[in-house]
């Protein structure tokens, strides 16, 4: 062996919210404003690559895949894109999300398109999605397009997809000051339809649906500075979704999280919903955490770690759903 290469580490117990999250090759996991999705047997994370020797011409996507959840093998970087849109070089793809596709057997990644219109103040002023697609769900991702889904501004991304396999964008709108809830056509390459817009300015929007009620979770707009999360529930996705409310004592900024996903594991013995969340390092980006906890929901509530406690070392059972702390 390569006495350059980096020896594999050890296998992982517990997920630690908070700590460095090395991956099959020791290196800290990148993929950062991301979610998980189910492919096979198996559980894929995509996020923001900010590694620190990427290529400062080129934002990356990293892909890990996993069994347990808690050992994470990195697949790659999916996608390395170089300005596709022409925007300028401060350009900006951030919160990745891959939908897999039934209709067509490939692989369909949304993602957070921006950066400075001209003559504009805001670095954020294009507000576009991408779309990206691949053959394999680790596969290598080409750039399709970017539009404004629904004729709106759209910021933070999210992604849902039903117990029923429909797929949903959700995505911020400031100049409406809430967010969209966009149903993606059969072969998840456009938005057909508006199925909700809900006046709360939350960004970093997840959904789960739990026991025939949605729970969506997302962010105030404070940038990378943590705030207190909210979550609202409605009967169906359309509404009428109740008024925003806390799932973490508000004192704690959501333990200095900021939602990306919500990932329901439904096992023989139970179903866990657990956050994802990104602890956000605005001064060493790459170094950013992750918060990955339970959710204690139910009965259209939502708590993440009620006691108020920094959330600890926890794991899953994927087979039973059953919970266990360190
Ligand atoms: C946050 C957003 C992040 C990133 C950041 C930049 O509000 O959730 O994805 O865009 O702002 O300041």
């Amino acid at each position: 062996m390569s006495a350059s290469r980096p020896s594999p580490a050890a296998p992982r117990r517990f997920i630690e919210p908070g700590q460095l999250w090395p991956d099959d090759r020791g290196v800290h996991i990148q993929a950062h404003g991301g979610a998980v999705v189910r492919h096979g047997d198996a559980w894929f994370w995509f996020g923001e690559d900010r590694s620190r020797d990427n290529d400062p011409a080129r934002r990356c996507i990293a892909c890990y895949v996993s069994r347990d959840l808690v050992n994470w093998t990195f697949r790659g970087q999916v996608l390395r894109l170089a300005d596709p849109e022409n925007i300028g070089p401060e350009w900006i793809l951030e919160r990745p999300k891959v939908y897999p596709c039934a209709q067509t057997g490939k692989f369909v990644m949304y993602f957070h398109l921006d950066g400075r219109l001209p003559g504009h103040w805001s670095r954020y002023s294009v507000a576009r999605v991408g779309v990206a697609i691949a053959d394999a769900i680790d596969g290598e991702y080409r750039f399709v397009r970017s539009f404004r889904p629904l004729g709106q501004e759209s910021r933070d991304i999210g992604q849902f997809i039903d117990d029923d396999g429909e797929a949903y964008l959700i995505f911020e709108s400031r100049p409406t000051k809430g967010f969209f809830i966009a149903r993606l056509t059969p072969d998840r390459l456009d938005v057909a339809e508006q199925v909700a817009f809900v006046a709360a300015p939350i960004e970093g929007g997840a959904i789960v649906r739990h026991d025939g009620l949605y729970y969506c979770i997302g962010s105030h707009l404070t940038g990378w500075w943590p705030n207190a999360n909210k979550f609202l529930t409605a009967e169906r996705l359309a509404g009428p979704w109740s008024e925003p409310r806390d799932f973490a004592p508000p004192e704690t900024a959501t333990f200095g999280s900021q939602s990306t996903n919500l990932l329901k594991i439904v096992g023989t013995k139970q179903t866990a919903v657990i956050y994802l969340g990104d602890i956000w390092r605005p001064y060493d980006l790459p170094d950013s955490r992750y918060l990955w906890h339970p959710l204690e929901i139910g009965g259209g509530q939502l708590h993440l770690e009620p006691r108020g406690w920094m959330p600890g070392p926890w794991s899953i059972d994927v087979q039973t759903g059953e919970v266990a702390y360190a």
